[in-house]
């Protein structure tokens, strides 16, 4: 893992987005795997910011979303689905149907599992994933003690995680328990990986992830040591206890 510290936020926005538009002026076609949170919005506005000023196409581009709550519709403020439109893709001109985000309201729930993981295989494999990372070392939404060999799968959400994203909806009842969520293995097949972590509450996970070889299943974010093309991009802060 090759690891870049930049000084705040602004900087690990602006260096994500300029790594993400290379990729697509150099190949119109790309396959971007996309994280929700906070930690990516401003990335995502900077694309917005060149898409308006140098017109970079996302015509061509394909997305594919790490993650959906379970049951959440994707019309309601809170869904993942809904963030990606607000955030990004309502303001660029990818194409709807070039969008792909797990449905959190499918009835058959394992079957919407395997029907997205087929989509991932079918798509030709994500040339760049974005992720953030939970105070508690998840990625996307898996959970510490998740299997590294998962593919996408309904995780139940760990208390801690349910807390972090109350801040999200209006109170800590209304988040959803369950999520549909890319697996470990789905996520280690994308070429190139960036990880984005910014802001002190960030720190002591980017300790456990730093300052040991140790890759263990409560740990999700240490099985990023077992890809060869992965960077971590991060502020001081984050890196404060590094
Ligand atoms: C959420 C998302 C993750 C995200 C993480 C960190 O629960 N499922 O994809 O990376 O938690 O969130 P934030 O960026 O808001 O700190």
């Amino acid at each position: 893992m090759k690891v870049l510290e930049v000084k705040n936020y602004e900087e690990m926005s602006s260096i994500a987005a300029n790594m993400i538009i290379e990729l697509v002026k150099s190949k119109p076609d790309a396959k971007l795997g996309l994280a929700t949170g906070g930690t990516p919005i401003v990335l995502y506005k900077e694309l917005i910011q060149d898409y308006r000023k140098n017109g970079t196409s996302y015509e061509q581009v394909c997305t594919y979303n790490l993650d959906e709550y379970v049951g959440m519709d994707p019309e309601d403020s809170n869904s993942y689905r809904y963030f990606m439109e607000k955030n990004l893709f309502a303001h660029i001109n990818v194409p709807e149907s070039h969008i792909h985000i797990p449905d959190g309201t499918a009835e058959d729930l394992k079957a919407e599992c395997e029907r997205y993981e087929d989509e991932l295989i079918r798509g030709g494999g994500i040339d760049i994933q974005i992720l953030g990372i939970g105070s508690n070392g998840h990625i996307g939404f898996n959970e510490p003690g998740t299997s590294f060999s998962s593919h996408t799968h309904i995780v139940k959400l760990a208390e801690t995680t349910r807390k972090a994203n109350a801040r999200f909806f209006h109170s800590l009842e209304e988040v959803p328990t369950e999520a549909i969520t890319m697996g470990i293995a789905s996520i280690l097949k994308a070429n190139q990986i960036l990880l984005l972590a910014s802001g002190i509450n960030k720190s002591e996970v980017m300790r456990r992830l730093l300052t040991t070889d140790e890759v263990d299943e409560q740990l999700p974010a240490s099985a990023l040591k077992k890809h060869p093309n992965v960077t971590i991009l991060a502020d001081d802060n984050a890196l404060s206890l590094v």
